[in-house]
């Protein structure tokens, strides 16, 4: 095959080069067609657009299969702790047991957030969306660490990645108890870095013991969660930063983007969308016959993909999780059969099988982390906390690759010059 590419336009033609990723995928370096043919491409939501070269993660839609630096999700779910896999995304390999009990104490010291802050969540009403307060409070850690993060600089690239792993998951604990009404939990050193997020969330005498259970899984969740190469915010996170915004207000952004319905957002939807059903007598008929009509806007939640025209890996992963946590913890959800039930009648359904929709990452996910005692308005923040070394790995890489500001061209539809 050639490793060319022919654009023909009228007489003209033109050829540019193909390029290819490690795993044999194809793509049209298209970096000098304007300048060359004085045209651009259109294509809406990038569905055929790389905006990258990227080492971090490897997504096949087609197979189903997702890795993190060469690792399979499977791999990395089932053996390994959040931290580990956060070390892996931030800097690039595994870390030795002396690497990782060095940032485990290094995020330690770290653990604590000004005074200052907490007054500005106290200052939030208490129906606040959870998302808006977490994505205000990284924005206002940029104020207190205002300094913005020198790239070049191992030193303090390191130190940058390990305050925002330190301060993001008091944030998040902070606007857990903020909208239940609770008192602040400080970081607690003798924990690890789960056990200290499930402390600071959940605990409400001093002698709370970490369950395994719920550790294990919100390891696994986090881990899942942790990275998935370009998708809506990690996009914004990669495009704010090109303007040389630094990496708090870059990953700010991209908690806003998270925070959508179609996004992150879908596991919130996606419970809401079960109890639905589930006060509507358990009809999962008619909300499948409901996402299939054109006229209805309603939406199948955690269902369909952008890349995976396959089951999401991670979705295989989280399904098998609900159902051991759901058993060792002794709940009955009768919301986890509905989801069931509305799987496999859509895995059935010709529509589905047609556009190829199969569940995604969210559709089991709240319900594990409703098993774990974490209201459903929180289970955006639940996947932003998984995505934060993501964010900062694709933060740094699009730094150091000194990718140009992202800049969009347009192909304008409206009027011609107008007399005044
Ligand atoms: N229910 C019913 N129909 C659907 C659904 C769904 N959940 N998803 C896609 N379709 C249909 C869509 O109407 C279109 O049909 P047609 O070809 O007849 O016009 C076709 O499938 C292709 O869909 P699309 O909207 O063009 O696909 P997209 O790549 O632009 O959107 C998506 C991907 C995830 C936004 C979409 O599948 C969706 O809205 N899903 C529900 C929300 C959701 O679960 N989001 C979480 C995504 S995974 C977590 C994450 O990483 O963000």
């Amino acid at each position: 095959m050639s490793d060319k590419v022919k654009i023909s336009l009228g007489k003209e033609s033109h050829e540019f080069p193909l390029i290819k990723g490690s795993e044999n995928e194809l793509g049209i370096d298209i970096k000098d067609l304007r300048s060359r043919t004085g045209l651009i491409t259109y294509d809406p939501g990038y569905k055929n657009t790389g905006s990258c070269i990227s080492d971090i993660t490897f997504l096949d839609g087609e197979k189903g299969i997702l890795r993190y630096r060469g690792y399979s999700i499977d791999d990395l779910a089932n053996n390994l702790t959040f931290l580990e896999v956060a070390y892996l995304l931030i800097w690039g390999e595994l870390p030795n047991q002396k690497e990782l009990s060095n940032i485990s104490n290094e995020i330690k010291k770290a653990s604590s957030i000004d005074k200052d802050l907490e007054q500005i969540l106290k200052s939030f009403p208490s129906k606040a969306h959870p998302m808006g307060i977490l994505c205000s409070l990284t924005s206002a850690l940029i104020s207190f660490n205002p300094s913005s993060v020198d790239v070049s600089s191992n030193e303090k690239m390191f130190r940058a990645s390990i305050e925002l792993m330190a301060k993001f998951p008091i944030l998040v604990s902070w606007v857990h108890r903020k909208i239940n009404g609770l008192s602040m939990n400080k970081s607690d050193s003798k924990f690890s870095y789960t056990e200290n997020l499930a402390q600071m969330m959940f605990k409400s005498s001093d002698d709370y013991k970490p369950n395994p259970i719920i550790i294990d899984a919100l390891d696994k969740l986090l881990i899942l969660h942790a990275d998935h190469e370009q998708n809506c915010s990690t996009s914004t996170v990669r495009i704010v930063g090109s303007s040389h915004a630094g990496m708090y207000a870059s990953i700010s952004a991209g908690i806003s983007a998270l925070w959508g319905p179609l996004h992150g957002g879908a596991n919130q939807a996606v419970i809401e969308m079960l109890e639905k059903i589930k006060a509507d007598g358990g009809n999962t008929k008619r909300y499948l016959e409901k996402a299939k009509d054109k006229n209805d806007p309603f939406r199948l939640m955690g269902f369909g993909h952008r890349v995976y025209k396959n089951f999401d890996p991670r979705a295989k992963i989280i399904k098998k999780t609900a159902d051991q946590v759901l058993t060792k913890l002794g709940i009955s959800d009768p919301v986890l059969d509905i989801a069931k039930a509305l799987e496999e009648e859509a895995l059935n359904d010709d529509y589905f099988i047609k556009r190829k929709l199969y569940p995604n990452v969210d559709f089991y996910s709240g319900i594990i982390y409703r098993a774990l005692g974490i209201p459903t308005e929180m289970f955006t923040v639940m996947f932003a906390l998984g995505r934060v070394p993501g964010w900062i790995a694709q933060w740094k890489e699009m730094r150091l690759n000194k990718e140009p500001i992202g800049r969009p061209r347009q192909i304008y539809k409206g009027h011609n010059l107008r007399s005044f």
